[in-house]
């Protein structure tokens, strides 16, 4: 991990030894040895006054990638919040968690399965020094930042992980060795438990592979354990819930080549639900949180659920598979009803669940469906300040017609193969579930479930939207 280091001295006091950044208003990036034997960095980060909330995340990674491609292992810097007219408006907070998530986030690399060093790779870079730090908010920010972060790139690490080193079991081991921490709990259902329960949504979604379905439940009582039958108002927990597909072939809808390979990212959703319950339980927010993780692959064999198989998930609804591709829903639709026992204040899932909300916008943000107008404000404008993109889409009764099964409760997709409204079918699909008058956001990750190259970060999972999820408990 990149260490974040901070001293009250002026930049032209760093050690010789550490490359100088000098940010230039240019666009050019190039080094400068002077004659006192100091190496110098001029950035170009364009004019001062156009730097955005948005161009200086971009900056500070384009950064980290420009060390790590010189082969610079410590940079030093001077980031004088002033010194960017635009960001003067946000809180020496948000400038400095910013500066420390952004320059971790573009350090990560996933590099567990490579067995041999690049040759041009082998000086990496180790250390950021910011200079003329003194202030103890802009401190604890750093901390802050590398905190989040930190849990973030756990989230890509587990996703990222390929489906045959990542199962179900796999998941819930890794979530209870990443939240070893104070006030957490980590409990993890399988098969006998969840058909105890009567999840048969979630178990027919894993029923066609030797990997034991789990159900991964972690708690965090920051703000203290309800205790007696009704719980407290100011003790009820915000639920999250995270899809936890470790892979999805598509099941005997099987997926095209091209459209498989990455379903090992199909867990993006619970990863990101599981770091940011681990960001907001090593931060110590006085909140309670609930992160529950469906894990299942969806596999092809003879024991695999059938296209036209009807199944009962735990809140008793009959569901017709139409498509056995649509398999996030159905995992997703018993652990909302799960939810219901915890009394939640509002829940808010994350989920790679459909192709079609990348049609819809593209790679740069998360759809966000909801019916509260104060959850969609919340998770719009904290999507911006924390950089984890999410745009609406309606969640209209008039699309509740195109879930209609002729023989069962409810269809799985549209009956009549319709993919114009795919992604609004996934959230409204997802209400049914969605115990009675409590808060609800479904967030469609697949936008955002690999990096692209405007990122500005290394290839593969983004970790999203952990930092969005610990900005939302903090302040709802
Ligand atoms: N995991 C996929 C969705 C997905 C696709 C995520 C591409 C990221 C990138 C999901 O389980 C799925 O297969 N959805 C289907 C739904 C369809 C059958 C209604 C899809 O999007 O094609
Ligand atoms: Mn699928
Ligand atoms: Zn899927």
């Amino acid at each position: 991990m990149l260490t974040i280091s901070t001293t009250p001295k002026a930049l032209t006091t760093a050690p010789k030894g550490l490359t100088r950044v000098i940010l230039t208003e240019g666009t050019t990036h190039r080094f400068v040895e002077t004659t006192a034997g100091v190496t110098e960095f001029h950035y170009g980060v364009g004019k001062y006054e156009e730097v955005t909330v948005r161009r200086f995340r971009t900056i500070l990674r384009s950064l980290v990638q420009a060390a790590k491609g010189h082969q610079i292992e410590q940079l030093a810097i001077e980031l004088p919040q002033v010194q960017f007219p635009k960001l003067t408006e946000q809180s020496a907070t948000w400038y400095y968690t910013t500066i420390a998530e952004n320059l971790h986030l573009a350090h990560y690399e996933y590099t567990r399965y490579k067995t041999k060093k690049k040759k041009d790779e082998k000086k990496e870079l180790k250390e950021v020094l910011l200079c003329g730090v003194t202030d103890a908010v802009a401190k604890a920010a750093l901390s802050r930042g590398t905190t989040v972060a930190s849990y973030m790139n756990a989230a890509r690490d587990l996703a990222n992980t390929p489906g045959n080193d990542l199962s179900p079991t796999d998941l819930g081991n890794e979530t209870k060795k990443l939240l070893k921490l104070k006030n957490v709990t980590v409990q993890v259902l399988g098969e006998r438990e969840l058909r105890k329960l009567k999840m048969g949504a979630l178990l027919a979604v894993g029923q066609g592979t030797k990997s034991e379905t789990k159900l991964i439940i972690a708690e965090y009582w920051g703000a203290g354990k309800p205790s007696g039958k009704k719980v407290a108002a100011d003790k009820r927990p915000i639920v999250l819930i995270g899809k936890g597909i470790t892979f999805d072939s598509g099941g005997l809808n099987v997926k095209p080549t091209g459209s498989m390979h990455d379903m090992h990212l199909d867990m993006a959703g619970g990863a990101a639900v599981i770091g940011a319950l681990g960001a907001i339980a090593a931060l110590g927010l006085k909140k309670n949180v609930i992160a529950l993780v469906p894990a299942a692959e969806n596999a092809i064999s003879d024991d695999s659920m059938r296209a036209g198989d009807i199944i009962t998930a735990m809140n008793g609804t009959t569901i017709e598979i139409l498509h056995t591709d649509a398999e996030g829903r159905l995992v997703l639709a018993d652990a909302l009803t799960y939810s219901e026992r915890y009394e939640p204040r509002a829940i808010i899932d994350a989920a790679t669940l459909t192709g079609a909300s990348l049609v819809a916008l593209g790679t740069y943000a998360s759809a966000i469906l909801t019916k509260d107008d104060s959850l969609r404000t919340l998770l719009t404008t904290l999507g911006e300040q924390s950089g984890d993109l999410t745009w609406p889409l309606p969640l209209w009764d008039e699309y509740k017609q195109h879930l209609k099964s002729t023989r069962a409760d409810l269809a799985n997709i549209d009956p009549t193969f319709a993919r114009q409204h795919g992604c609004i079918e996934g959230g409204v699909f997802l209400s049914h579930f969605v115990p009675k008058d409590v808060p609800w956001a479904h967030l469609d990750i697949a936008p955002r479930m690999e990096s692209v190259s405007a990122d500005k970060l290394a290839k593969g999972a983004t970790g999203e939207p952990v930092r969005l999820l610990v900005q939302f408990v903090e302040n709802y």
